[in-house]
């Protein structure tokens, strides 16, 4: 299908509530209208995670306003529009329950086709909104609660090379964050001590690199940090501004080789392939971090694979990836009806087997 195309997405799977507009001309850039991004963090912050129960309520109570002003930033009303994409799934199921009734009852009023997106191949397909990049590329997703690569091959075709058997790196760095009384998301903080200490003084384990393939694990890494935060905490009654430092550089520092060696090794079975114009796209939260930027960078400068990452707005959780996502499965001629389901869990790839431990409840994707 060629015809320009606008589309309303709404997004609710986790603790962003989120509406935007995208208009679409085949042969340019896909325009974003409007992306209106309401996070929770505040109702949260309190309980130390996503709690399902509020976060559902807030998205039941935000979502209408959203995409009224999702509308009105782009100055369009609802006869404007061809369509309404929404994250069907996977996520926190009150939450996703709560933007598919409200697509449905929209598409029902105003007879637009209704489209439901997966939320991973939202952040999978993103790099296809912002630079158009052709399949198959190479997609490593390092969230909050997602860590995976994917050969994405089209709109609806994804394999998984691999993935994170229990934490992902966000969570990591979250609670690397919390033993060290770090400021949430920890992500940042920890990435802003590590700046400043020294990486070589604490030998962390590289979880997995043992082992062949893509699979990932974060968890005993966090085990060991704890270790080490309560040896010194045993030895000097406390941790120095220094010793501090010294953990993040640490703890960042493992990650970082990790997840470097891990893609090195997909980037290899990507390379079967034979792609003709070979890339490598991250998105996600962590992929802000500059350390682990800078490693994938000159790995895919070594494997002569383009490397992209995309603004962090887009990165992270947001309703202009799923607008786009909706127009693309469209484009193949797919829509649903009001039998559209709500998925809790809902794998990209369906052939793959399932990952232990992925998918935890207030986990984010
Ligand atoms: O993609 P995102 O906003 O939410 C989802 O998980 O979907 O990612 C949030 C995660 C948090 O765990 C946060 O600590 C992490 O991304 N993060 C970072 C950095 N900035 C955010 N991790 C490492 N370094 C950063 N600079
Ligand atoms: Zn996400």
């Amino acid at each position: 299908m060629t015809a320009p195309l606008i589309f309303l997405g709404i997004e609710s799977s986790c603790d962003d509530t989120a509406a935007a507009v995208l208009r679409h001309v085949p042969g340019q850039a896909p325009e974003i209208l409007s992306s209106v991004v309401e996070g929770q963090t505040a109702l949260h912050a309190a309980f130390g995670g996503v709690v399902p129960e509020i976060a559902a309520r807030a998205h039941a109570e935000r979502l209408d306003h959203c995409v009224e002003r999702a509308l009105a930033d782009a100055g369009l009303d609802l006869a404007a529009l061809d369509g309404i994409a929404v994250t069907a799934g996977p996520g926190l199921i009150g939450g996703v329950l709560s933007g598919v009734m409200l697509a449905k009852g929209l598409a029902t009023a105003t007879g637009l086709p209704l489209v439901g997106v997966n939320h991973l191949a939202g952040h999978a397909l993103t790099p296809r909104l912002t630079d158009g990049l052709a399949f198959p590329y190479l997609m490593l997703l390092v969230s909050g609660g997602h860590c995976q690569f994917l050969i994405a091959k089209g709109p609806e075709s994804f394999t998984r090379l691999g993935g994170t058997i229990d934490d992902a790196p966000g969570e990591a760095f979250d609670k690397t964050a919390k033993l060290l009384g770090l400021a949430q998301p920890g992500g940042p903080a920890v990435e802003a001590e590590a700046a400043l200490g020294d990486a070589r003084r604490f030998a962390f384990p590289r979880p997995l690199l043992d082992r062949p393939g893509c699979d990932l694990s974060f968890s005993g890494l966090k085990t060991a940090l704890l270790r080490a935060r309560d040896a010194l905490v045993a030895e000097k009654g406390g941790l120095t501004v220094q010793d501090r430092r010294d953990l993040c550089a640490g703890f960042q520092a493992a990650v970082a080789d990790v997840l470097a060696e891990k893609t090195r090794r997909a980037l290899q079975m990507y390379h079967d392939l034979a792609p003709s114009h070979p890339a490598l796209a991250v998105a996600g939260g962590v992929a802000a971090n500059k350390a682990l930027r800078a490693r994938l960078e000159t790995i895919s400068a070594e494997a002569g694979v383009q490397f992209l990452a995309p603004p962090l707005r887009l990165c992270t959780d947001n309703a202009a990836m799923i607008a786009w996502a909706g127009i693309e499965r469209f484009r193949l001629g797919l829509h649903d009806g009001m039998d559209l389901s709500a998925r809790p869990r809902w794998p990209l790839d369906q052939t793959a087997p399932a990952l232990i431990g992925s998918g935890k409840k207030g986990a984010k994707a």
